[in-house]
């Protein structure tokens, strides 16, 4: 069952140097339970679709329902159904993990007991609990990134968006992140839908890739079945397939984090 459906979606902003096709109508569907990356390299509108799909940005052109919810028409259903990690995090350094968790629970309207246990699950299933009563600003990129994951799955979204989660952490932080996402679908039946500029982490990672560039999809199919059918093998390295798709080189997985 397609648990995110999108059809021409679209987004052009309006800039003074005219009109930007940021996202110029994509159409995918996501299944429930998948691990997706969609993959793409800077500027292909990834960042604009997720903020789409989760109400942060209006759409400016087609349609698309998340978890049965149209974006049009139920927002509101869309936000409840979505976790959703921006590309940087805030967290406040001076407040404690736990102070975060809690707040969180309560900007989700949980009472204060109910708050407290949230924040003990999540930082059970996060590998915070040690934690608890550090300040954030004391944490690792790859501690604060789980306090991030932890946040957006405060209410039990069946659909969380991360977008690009591991730009900038350490080899060993990203695999434990890798970890985290891969035991989130097993334990929960979560639905990650990720972007990422990694290809060895969407190789890794992803059931599925989707591949933008310039605003719409490129090519898509398992990590497999891409590098059979652009890489020549299915043993083609997906550096050389999205070469061929694109037209140009990713980051390698061991570049610097790239400002966005
Ligand atoms: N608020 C905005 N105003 C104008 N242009 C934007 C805005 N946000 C993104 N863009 C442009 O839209 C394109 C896609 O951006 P983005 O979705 O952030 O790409 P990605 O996340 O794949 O790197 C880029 O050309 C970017 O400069
Ligand atoms: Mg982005």
């Amino acid at each position: 069952m397609a648990i995110i459906s999108t059809a021409q979606l679209a987004r052009t902003f309006a800039t003074k140097r005219g009109p930007v096709e940021a996202v110029r109508g994509i159409d995918l569907t996501v299944r429930e339970g998948e691990i997706l990356g969609f993959l793409g390299p800077n500027g292909a509108g990834k960042t604009t679709t997720l903020r789409m799909l989760t109400t942060l940005l209006a759409p400016t052109g087609g349609a698309a329902t998340v978890a049965g919810h149209d974006l049009a028409t139920d927002p509101a259903g869309v936000r409840a159904a979505c976790g959703y990690v921006a590309q940087s995090g805030g967290v406040d350094p001076q407040v404690t993990v736990r102070e975060e968790l809690v707040t969180q629970g309560r900007l989700y309207r949980l009472t204060k007991a109910r708050a407290a246990e949230r924040a003990d699950e999540l930082a059970r299933d996060l590998d915070l609990t040690g934690l608890l009563d550090r300040k954030c600003g004391a944490l690792s990129g790859g501690q604060r990134r789980r306090l991030d994951i932890a946040m957006a799955l405060t209410h039990r979204p069946k659909v969380l968006f991360l977008d690009e989660p591991t730009t900038g952490l350490d080899p060993g932080s990203r695999a434990d992140l890798w970890d985290l996402v891969r035991r989130l679908r097993a334990e929960y039946g979560t639905t990650v839908f990720l972007t990422t500029h990694y290809l060895d982490e969407a190789d890794a990672l992803s059931d599925r890739l989707v591949v933008v560039d310039g605003g719409t999809v490129v090519a898509e199919g398992t990590p497999a079945a891409l590098k059979r059918e652009y890489g020549g093998s299915p043993d083609a390295s997906l550096q050389d397939t999205f070469l061929a798709v694109t037209g140009r080189s990713a980051a390698p997985a061991d570049a610097a984090p790239v400002a966005v």
